[in-house]
């Protein structure tokens, strides 16, 4: 019988995970579909009864609903308990449903595929301390990357997630900036430069050296005020585009046990969002 696997989100129209999940069906061979279900806040408990109910065989969460969706779960892993948020969900044989996230992982798998291990004994800034921040912060960590230090507008912000980690600490912007030079990795998880809705830069980057990798989790635009001047600076730098990709891949191999193409989807997504940024 054919699966069907979706994503829930408000709003969902922009979502670029129905193409994604769809084309790697289609590479491997699958009687399978995913599609997209703009779901309101306060429908998200009908919402995930509807979908078990209707034989979804697993999908994705989105914004807002990454942590509201927790009570609806039986279970989450270590991932999602960490970041109080789910991006996957995954039915068990025995009909139950499982929440996981893969965004940390995605991103680390991002930076691993275009940089290898080379970040790893590097000093870490992120910059945010939001949603994103906390999923890249664990998934830094997961795999041994730091020290961690977290710079935000609101410090206080910084201070929390700096606390709930086990190697991080909290910075004003300011300090950041002033010290810029201290760090090796350096990630852009603000929504700052997003679809040109908010422009500018969350932090000078005027002070990166040269060859430090710089990366933004944002993919449209392809290339950020921020990766652009850090870009000229002389950084390595990386946009989001690996980051969702993975993400997506990983969900794909928990559902399917297959390993999707990731390589080609980044190509294929980085030409469709106007396509001559290079990662580099
Ligand atoms: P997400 O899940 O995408 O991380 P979020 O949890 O709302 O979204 O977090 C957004 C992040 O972007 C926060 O770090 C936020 O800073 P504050 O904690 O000070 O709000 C940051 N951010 C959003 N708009 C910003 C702006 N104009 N300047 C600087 N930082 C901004």
């Amino acid at each position: 019988m054919k699966k069907w696997y979706a994503v829930i989100g408000d709003p969902i129209s922009q979502s670029m995970s129905p193409n994604m999940h769809d084309e790697w069906f289609k590479d491997n061979n699958m009687n399978a579909s995913y599609s997209p279900h703009h779901i309101y806040p306060e429908h998200l408990g009908e919402a995930v009864e509807s979908l078990k109910l209707l034989g979804c065989s697993g999908w994705n969460v989105t914004v807002p609903h990454k942590s509201a969706i927790i009570p609806f779960l039986d279970d989450i892993d270590e991932s999602a308990e960490v970041m109080n948020a789910v991006n996957t969900v995954e039915v068990l044989p025995d009909g139950s449903l499982r929440g996981s996230n893969t965004d940390g992982a995605g991103f680390v798998q991002s930076l691993e595929e275009m940089f290898g291990q080379q970040c790893l004994e590097k000093k870490v800034l992120v910059i945010g301390a939001g949603g994103a921040a906390r999923g890249i912060c664990y998934g830094l960590q997961d795999k041994g990357y730091g020290p961690i230090y977290i710079a935000n507008r609101t410090i206080e912000k910084a201070q929390q997630l700096a606390e709930d980690l086990p190697n991080a600490k909290a910075l004003t912007i300011t300090k950041a900036e002033n010290i810029l030079e201290d760090f090796g990795l350096i990630i852009q998880t603000t929504s700052v430069g997003m679809n040109y809705a908010t422009t500018g830069m969350p932090l000078n980057p005027s002070k990166v050296l040269a060859g430090t990798v710089v990366a933004d989790i944002i993919y449209n635009p392809l290339e950020t005020e921020f990766l652009k001047a850090a870009r000229e600076n002389g950084a390595q730098t990386m946009n989001g585009v690996g980051m969702f990709v993975h993400q997506g891949a990983l969900a794909f191999e928990k559902w399917t046990g297959i390993q999707p193409n990731t390589a080609s989807m980044i190509e294929k997504i980085t030409e469709k969002l106007g396509g001559n940024y290079v990662n580099r």
